[in-house]
Order: structure tokens, then C-alpha cells, then sequence
């Protein structure tokens, strides 16, 4: 299954392409993972990037594009793939038809912008691997630190609750319009997001096997 996540920032895509990957074997692309990678390890990439995802601004579509065409190339994506966080833009939208792959469905996970400042605003991440917990809803069993490696936990920069409503902003700017483009194909696929992960997930997979 060829899959692209939609859905505000928080809306629980990471999350829900974690489950959806386990179910179905196919490999999760972040491109908010891929960028921030990019950061951390100051390539060339993260050197461009690194100030529009500090200030919650979307990197240019040139730069996104670019590295989603490269993984989509890799052997690991011929028999599915999620796409979490990309596209983001209605010119990204088109850049991805244009390289011909077959999208199965949009999926938009729904949830209100209130319950998001929550969600982010509590989330923290590993500062080693990368899992993700949040103070309320998913706390790790040691506080602080990560249960899978032990690593310290630590808050995104673009978590903190100023950066979020700008993300909101762009999110509703930019990124809604991508949800018309897919409904125009007749490709998109609504599910509510406001409940606990695990309602989400069924919600998702149920969702999912009445596109298969
Ligand atoms: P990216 O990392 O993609 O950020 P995002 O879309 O804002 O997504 P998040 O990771 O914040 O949220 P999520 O929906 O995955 O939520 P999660 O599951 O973690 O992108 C970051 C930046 O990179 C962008 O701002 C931009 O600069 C750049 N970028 C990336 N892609 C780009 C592109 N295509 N074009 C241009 N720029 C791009 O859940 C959030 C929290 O809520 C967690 O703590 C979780 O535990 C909790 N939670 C999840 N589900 C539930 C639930 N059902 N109930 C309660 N809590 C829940």
C-alpha cells in the first residue's frame, strides 16, 4: 500500500505510522525525522533547513521534494510505503504525481487546534533515538528518561507553544489546500483523531482495509 498521512502538526501521524508500519511491514517516512536528522548531523541539508524548523516555517519545497524522490527510490519503498509529513504544499502534491507513483489514499487524521497545543506542548523526545512520549498520555516509566536507550528526554524547540500556533498558521495556510487536491481525485480518506492513540489506531486500520 502506497500511503500518504495528512493532518495538523500533533494530529498523531508519527504515532499512527509507527502502528500502520508494524501491521503492514512498510517503512514510515518522516520527512520532519529526515530533516531533523539532517540538523543534528549539520549535512548540507540541515544547514539549510535548520531555520525554518526552528521557527515552525515549512522548508523550501525544492529541498523536500528532492529527498522524498530519493527515498522513494530505495529498494525498501517497492512494496509500500508511508509517506508521514509529506505532501505538505500543493506543489509538493503535484511533484509527487509527477514521479509517477500510485497513491492508494490521503489518510487526514482529524484533531481540533486546541487539543493540539496540549499534545505538542507535552510531547518529549529521545536525544539519542528519537521515541517519542508525552508527559500525560505516554510517560516514560523512568522520568526524563527514554525506556528504550536511557537517554535523556528533551522538549523539539519547535514544541514550544509560540512555535506551535505558527505551525498551526502554516499548517492551515499551506498544507489544508493538499487535502482538496487528494479529494478532487477522489482519494481521500478522513478519520477522527480526537480519541486516545489507541481508538485512533483502530479507527485508522479500519479505515485502511476498506481501501485495500
Ligand atoms: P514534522 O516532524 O513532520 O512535524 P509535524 O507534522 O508538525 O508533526 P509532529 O511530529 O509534530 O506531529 P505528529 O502528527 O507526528 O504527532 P505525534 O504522533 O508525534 O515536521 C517538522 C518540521 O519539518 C516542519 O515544521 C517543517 O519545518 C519541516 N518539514 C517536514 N516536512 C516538510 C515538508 N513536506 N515540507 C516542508 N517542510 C517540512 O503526536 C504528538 C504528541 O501527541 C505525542 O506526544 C504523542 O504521544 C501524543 N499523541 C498522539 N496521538 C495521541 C492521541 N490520540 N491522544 C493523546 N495524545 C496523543
Amino acid at each position: 500500500m502506497n500511503l500518504i498521512l495528512l493532518g495538523a502538526p500533533g494530529a498523531g501521524k508519527g504515532t499512527q505510522a509507527e502502528c500502520i508500519c508494524n501491521v503492514y511491514g512498510i517503512p514510515a517516512i518522516s520527512t520532519g525525522n529526515i530533516i531533523r536528522e539532517a540538523v543534528k548531523n549539520g549535512t548540507e541539508l540541515g544547514e539549510k533547513a535548520k531555520a525554518f524548523l526552528d521557527a515552525g516555517a515549512l522548508v523550501t519545497d525544492e529541498l523536500v521534494i528532492a529527498l522524498v524522490k530519493d527515498r522513494l527510490a530505495q529498494p525498501d519503498c517497492q512494496n509500500g510505503f508511508i509517506l508521514d509529513g509529506f505532501p505538505r504544499t500543493v506543489v509538493q502534491a503535484e511533484a509527487l504525481d509527477q514521479m509517477n507513483v500510485k497513491i492508494d489514499t490521503a489518510l487526514d487524521i482529524e484533531v481540533a487546534d486546541e487539543a493540539i497545543v496540549s499534545r505538542l506542548s507535552g510531547r518529549r523526545v529521545c536525544s539519542s533515538c528519537g521515541a517519542s512520549y508525552h508527559l500525560e498520555y505516554n510517560p516514560s516509566k523512568t522520568e526524563g528518561k527514554c525506556d528504550s536507550c536511557g537517554a535523556d528526554l528533551v522538549q523539539r524547540k519547535d514544541d514550544h507553544p509560540a512555535t506551535v500556533l505558527e505551525r498551526l498558521r502554516v499548517y492551515h495556510e499551506q498544507t489544508e489546500p493538499v487535502k482538496e487536491y487528494y479529494s478532487k481525485q477522489g482519494k481521500l480518506t478522513v478519520v477522527d483523531g480526537q480519541g486516545g492513540v489507541k481508538d485512533t489506531s483502530e479507527l485508522v486500520l479500519k479505515a485502511l482495509e476498506a481501501v485495500k
